[in-house]
């Protein structure tokens, strides 16, 4: 099985794919995707950095998402150059309308691994439609370099969608996992169905 074809089957899960008319807009408007996009690599590395801080005492955890966190961060350090390099600026931070609407269907209580299946679950959420997209804009935008750069980043976020579903089944009963994740997919799927297509994020 090629990469591609073993991405598909783990990752799109998703149930809902991204409105074809997005790429189109995201490539007129791209210097607010880029922008955008370095904010989501920021906010990705900070949310590793939040999990290793909360659940400390848990060393695969601390020990899996420490590299996470450099490479994400590596990732925000890509996005900036890209953005230098087309001598676009690097403007404020957009309201995440999509992390929010997410943020709204984490189960709040519950104890402490319930807690976190939700956080990892919520990540791993992340990942895959961020991988989708960023497979969208290397399949379809006319820049030979972002093509690429998409493409590669699209490998790395397929990864930790991986990692944080493994994770997730580490420290929680994977029929739990299973059962939440698929929660999960039908919410996000709404949230997409109800927000306004936008050139100007990533999500
Ligand atoms: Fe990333
Ligand atoms: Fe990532």
């Amino acid at each position: 099985m090629t990469w591609e074809e073993s991405t598909r089957q783990k990752m799109l899960h998703l149930k809902l794919p991204t409105d074809p008319r997005w790429v189109e807009i995201a490539e007129m408007q791209i210097e607010d995707i880029l922008v955008d996009h370095a904010y989501c690599e920021q906010k990705a590395a900070s949310s590793c950095i939040s999990l290793i801080l909360r659940f400390n005492d848990l060393d695969e955890l601390v020990d899996t998402l420490t590299p996470i966190v450099a490479e994400e961060w590596g990732h925000f350090e890509r996005v900036l150059e890209q953005l230098r390099k087309r001598r676009m600026k690097f403007g404020f931070p957009r309201k995440d309308e999509y992390v929010t609407k997410l943020n709204e269907f984490v189960k709040k209580g519950g104890n402490r691994w319930q807690q976190l299946t939700e956080q990892l679950l919520m990540n791993a959420l992340i990942e895959a439609r961020s991988c989708e997209r960023f497979k969208l804009l290397s399949k379809n935008i006319r820049d030979e370099e972002l093509q690429k750069f998409y493409y590669e980043l699209m490998i790395s976020e397929a990864g930790h969608f991986v990692t944080f579903i493994e994770l997730a089944k580490k420290y929680q009963d994977p029929d739990k996992v299973n059962v939440r994740w698929r929660e999960w997919l039908v919410y996000e799927a709404e949230v997409l169905k109800n927000m306004e297509i936008r050139g100007d994020r990533m999500h």
